[in-house]
């Protein structure tokens, strides 16, 4: 049997290396690496396929976050609500910018922020919420949206685990893509992302028209034309190499985000009757496109004796997150209040191998093993 990775991305790259080399090839000898036309037909390539007025790209996902926060003129000392199981960008990008971080917790079974708890921690120093489609299944956009609307705050998605992933945004069963629902959206385009480059990349979605262009301007340097900066801005652009390699993959999302999904579906299938496992659940109102397939393991089993079991047998996995934001060193003295969800579930989470060319020989040959563990 092939070696089982956690993402396979050099498998992923050979199935259209073809293409890709050419792509790769062509843009070096036209001399066109930072911006230029296969940034712009990149953008408006994913501005079509999430229906999104505007998409703007840039140098990777935490970035994006940080930019769509310098977008909204938030003032040192604001506050934004955002979940504590997140991986630490979200977080950090909120502090960065002097701002204040409030910790909120997450659902036990599905993983994404515990809406709940976002109403009853709105003050008046509340400005915005970044609720994070962890894992690849967007948040309740609708309640989000709700709160949002009720107490005026800014929504930013991040969208960094869930691109083409997409939810209910109404009563009506009106569904929209996730990061295009909020006053902003961000994605990453980390190489072990759904939408993966070789290297890293971002970007950013509004539909305001406005906010557009702020954002176009922040991330590069502030200048709306070359040497002339109109306000503080930062240098994040995705490279035009970059920008080639995802206009190349973007044909492939949809089919890869399916094949993510039956995968997991074999993987629920193979493993539902283990009465020491906890299956991710997946929620009404969004699909999922399982850029994590995450498992919680009973509080009688020892993760590390499973990890170690697994890996000895050739089976990878990693613990997304081992421990939450508002624990960590950096971030702790934010902690207010104890999030006994985001803490327990990150001692009993592991998340399995899942990828596009994950084989089902292979996924039949990680479960029996877990059947096997003693
Ligand atoms: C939820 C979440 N937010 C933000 C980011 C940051 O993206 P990047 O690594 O491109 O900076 C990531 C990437 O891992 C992520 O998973």
């Amino acid at each position: 049997m092939e070696k089982i990775q956690m993402v396979d991305v050099v498998s992923m790259y050979n199935r259209h290396s073809k293409e890709i080399d050419r792509k790769i090839k062509y843009l070096i000898n036209k001399g066109s690496f930072i911006q230029g036309n296969e940034v712009i037909g990149f953008e408006e390539n994913l501005s079509k396929f999430l229906k999104s007025k505007h998409t703007i790209s840039c140098g990777n996902g935490t970035d994006a976050l940080y930019i769509a926060l310098m977008a909204l003129d938030l003032k040192p000392g604001d506050e934004v609500i955002v979940p504590s199981f997140t991986f630490i960008s979200t977080v950090e990008a909120v502090c960065l910018l002097g701002l204040k971080p409030v910790f909120v917790d997450i659902n036990p079974n599905t993983f994404l922020i515990d809406v709940e708890m976002i109403e009853n921690s709105i003050t008046e120093k509340v400005k915005a919420v970044i609720p994070v489609h962890l894992f690849g299944q967007c948040c309740d956009m609708v309640e989000i949206l709700r709160i949002s609307k009720q107490y005026n705050i800014y929504v930013i998605e991040d969208a960094a685990q869930s691109i083409g992933s997409s939810c209910v945004i109404s009563d009506k069963l009106n569904r929209k893509f996730s990061g295009t629902i909020g006053h902003i959206g961000t994605t990453s385009f980390y190489p072990s992302k759904n939408l993966g480059a070789f290297g890293d990349g971002g970007a950013i979605f509004t539909q305001n028209k406005a906010l557009a262009k702020k954002i176009k301007l922040i991330s590069n340097h502030g200048q709306n034309k070359k040497y002339s900066h109109q306000i503080v801005g930062l240098n994040s652009r995705l490279d035009s190499i970059q920008a080639g390699i995802l206009n190349c993959k973007l044909k492939y999302l949809v089919s890869d985000n399916n094949k993510r999904f039956n995968v997991a579906k074999k993987y629920n299938e193979l493993l539902s009757d283990l009465d020491w496992i906890t299956l991710p659940k997946k929620t009404e109102k969004s699909d999922h496109i399982f850029h994590q397939y995450s498992i919680l393991l009973s509080e009688k089993v020892n993760r590390t004796r499973f990890q170690k079991y697994l890996s000895r047998n050739k089976v990878p996995t990693m613990i997304y997150y081992p421990i939450p934001a508002h624990k960590q060193n950096a971030y702790k003295k934010f902690a207010i209040k104890k999030l006994s969800v985001s803490e327990s579930i990150s001692k009993n989470i592991i998340s399995l191998p899942i990828h596009p060319v994950l084989k089902n020989s292979q996924v039949k040959y990680i479960c029996d093993l877990i059947r096997n563990f003693k």
